[in-house]
């Protein structure tokens, strides 16, 4: 079996010109499900994960298996307004205009160990100001790790010195 077969290209989805890579009928198949934490999973069991932070809402689905798995606390990073808690935020870059993140400011203690995970890497803005908000704090980043990354869109170059892993390449 290749996940891949489990990811539906869906054509001018949201958009017109954008093909969209639809992770539904690989959540809906326990075995795809399976394999596929056994690739994100892959070398991280020995390195003491404090916390995952996942990043809404996509990202929320195998970040909070990650976390069960390696034993490690589960963090959201939301989008604005969603967090009832005192807040830290990071902006990022859309195609047009900027966007938020948060994170509550008590998520992450100075030099907790942190696996961030979401399922696509673009552009990588998304995934750098998750880095932010991990950094602001104190956290470790010993990972940031993606189910696809989208290569033709660099998003690697945004997330310059950190380790960046996605099993899935387009
Ligand atoms: C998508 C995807 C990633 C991000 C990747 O999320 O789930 O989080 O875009 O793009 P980037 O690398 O260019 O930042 P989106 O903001 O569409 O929201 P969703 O996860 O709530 O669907
Ligand atoms: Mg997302």
């Amino acid at each position: 079996m290749t996940l891949n077969q489990y990811i539906r290209d869906v054509q001018d989805f949201p958009k017109p010109g954008v093909m969209f890579k639809d992770i539904t009928p690989l959540l809906g198949n326990p075995q795809a499900v399976k394999e596929c934490m056994a690739l994100l999973i892959n070398n991280l069991r020995d390195k003491k994960i404090d916390k995952v932070v996942g990043a809404e809402s996509r990202g929320f689905f195998f970040a909070t298996l990650l976390a069960y798995e390696l034993s490690a606390g589960f963090v959201p990073v939301r989008k604005p307004n969603k967090l009832p808690f005192d807040k830290i935020s990071a902006t990022y870059e859309l195609e047009y205009g900027t966007d938020v993140l948060e994170m509550h400011i008590d998520a992450i203690k100075p030099g907790d160990r942190i696996l961030i995970h979401d399922d696509v890497l673009a552009t990588g803005g998304t995934a750098k100001a998750v880095c932010e908000l991990v950094e602001q704090l104190g956290g470790i980043i010993v990972q940031c790790n993606f189910l696809m990354e989208l290569s033709f869109l660099n998003g690697r170059k945004k997330l310059n010195g950190y380790d960046v892993y996605a099993p899935l390449v387009y």
